[in-house]
């Protein structure tokens, strides 16, 4: 068949908590052409731990890579047309590997596990990476590798133990792997590992003495728009790479490029970013100071304040996978959509610790209020509302910090295709929310900066040039009663879960 020539494409390999994507994009109009989608078993070995397998990862790249230039083929789209791959990833999720035989070397430790619990109780409260120390970042899940896994260790000793996050595993393996793959992540990746200096922009000596990490085994750090190297497999031949984080990414992809812009993805956590340019801020409300992205080799490094919320779209899976209360995770919506109200149940799904702005590991979740009239749509109205109100917790505390309250919030990921979470979120926050139509904003903000490297050159970030994109707007709906809104938030103080009145 005769391949159609057209516009240049940029693709994306969005490597998430639950599942793995590769997408393709028209660089001119930002339009989504063909994608695939596989999901990533997790395994929880012991309590509170989360593995995934890295080659489960890696085959399930390749698979949606093959799937998605397939459906080119049958769309007559000639694949060469793909100039740059971006890969955007859940972050902090730690892989060893060794170098010789290109073997991962443990599972991937996921930034949800809990298991440096202890270690993290030992150390001291905040220091100059802009993170809290908490269960929830690198440095204490590699120093766990290096201390509990003899492969690792051995490997180490030999000089063939390789550290990443999910995004260098990637890149590593795409660029050749034991035959020549680039090691390397970006500084947004970087910034996530407790390792990395976000004022020099790279590793600091200081910290791995202090975590008694060996720098010789951390990737090289990049800028988040450049190219690391080309893709070796035959997949889409040639194809250049670069990469960010999932959050960073969406930033991008909403177009946040201003300070004081924002954006709230909705995926296996919830993540709340907002632009602080050039300057890192230090949040006094429990928020994370993290580099954003830097857009170029020379290009000045952008910082936001972050809310990190653990559960979000996990909680809709644990009702799935673990208690079979639906089939698929978008049954949700039409269960909770019968009853519109969680009458009185709450559920506080603190699965992993909560994070911000509390930063407590040792809280556990919990459900609450329940009476013999509670069912299973009660159950699921409040599993939204959860995610919700820990939104509505992030926002506050964000607005504390800036002092310029958000007027209204841009959304995206998994979860908003479900228009009652929407509607609710708008009505717990009391601004309007802002979701894209195409709401696959983490790959688009990738492919973009893939596009946008120097070499490439396919896309402009330039403000003029920016894709234009079409969005719906959920409004708050006021009580038509009275002015009060009753918004219920959640607080956990020593296992204690109190409500509030919020006066509008
Ligand atoms: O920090 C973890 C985050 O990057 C994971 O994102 O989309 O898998 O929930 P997601």
């Amino acid at each position: 068949k005769k391949r159609i020539k057209m516009d240049p494409l940029v693709a994306a390999i969005d490597q998430g908590t639950s599942s793995t994507r590769f997408l393709v994009f028209n660089a001119k109009t930002a339009e989504l052409i063909s994608h695939h989608q596989v999901e990533i078993n997790q395994s929880f070995p012991k309590e509170g731990w989360v593995e995934e397998d890295p080659r489960e990862i890696m085959q399930s790249v390749h698979e949606c890579i093959e799937r998605t230039c397939e459906k080119l083929c049958k769309l007559n789209i000639d694949v060469s047309n793909i100039k740059a791959v971006g890969v955007t990833n859940q972050r902090e999720t730690t892989l060893v590997w060794d170098k010789d035989t290109g073997e991962p070397l443990y599972n991937a430790i996921v930034w949800l596990d809990l298991r440096t619990q202890s270690t993290v109780e030992r150390l001291i409260n905040k220091h100059k990476t802009g993170l809290p120390i908490s269960t929830y970042f690198s440095a204490v899940k590699l120093r766990w590798l290096l201390d509990n896994v003899d492969e690792v260790h051995e490997a180490f000793l030999s000089q063939r133990a390789m550290f990443g996050t999910v995004d260098s595993w990637i890149i590593w393996c795409l660029t050749g792997g034991k035959n020549g793959g680039v090691h390397c992540t970006d500084v947004s990746n970087a910034s996530r590992t407790m390792l990395f200096n976000i004022h020099t922009m790279d590793w600091d000596p200081e910290l791995c003495r202090y975590f008694d990490i060996p720098m010789e085994i951390l990737p090289s750090v990049r800028s988040s728009s450049e190219i690391y190297g080309w893709m070796v497999s035959s997949d889409t031949p040639h194809s250049t790479l670069c990469c960010l984080g999932d959050q960073s990414a969406a930033l991008v992809g909403q177009m946040c490029f201003n300070e004081g812009q924002a954006k709230n993805t909705y995926g296996t956590g919830c993540f709340l970013l907002r632009n602080t340019g050039t300057k890192p801020v230090i949040s006094d409300h429990g928020l994370l100071t993290t580099v954003a992205y830097k857009l170029g080799k020379d290009e000045p490094a952008c910082y936001a304040l972050e809310g990190s919320v653990a559960i979000a779209g996990a909680v809709v899976r644990w009702l799935k996978d673990n208690m079979g209360m639906v089939q698929s995770s978008s049954e949700i919506e039409k269960l909770a959509a019968a009853v519109g109200t969680s009458y009185g149940c709450y559920f506080v799904p603190a699965f992993s610790g909560l994070y911000a702005p509390y930063w407590e590991p040792s809280a556990r979740g919990i459900i609450c209020g329940l009476t013999q009239f509670t069912n299973r749509n009660h159950l699921a109205f409040a599993a939204l509302e959860a995610v919700c109100f820990q939104t509505r917790e992030i926002l506050d505390a964000m607005n504390q910090d800036s002092g310029v309250p958000l007027t209204q919030l841009k959304v995206d990921g998994g979860m908003t295709s479900n228009r009652l979470l929407m509607q609710l979120q708008a009505d717990i926050l009391c601004i309007p929310v802002v979701r894209p139509t195409m709401s696959e904003t983490t790959a688009l903000g990738v492919a973009m900066a893939a596009g946008a490297a120097e070499g490439v050159g396919v896309w402009s970030l330039s403000p003029g040039q920016l894709p234009h994109v079409t969005s719906e707007r959920y409004e708050p709906q006021i009580n038509p009663e009275g002015k009060t809104v009753r918004v219920k938030s959640l607080q956990w103080d020593h296992m204690t879960y109190m409500t509030q009145d919020i006066q509008q």
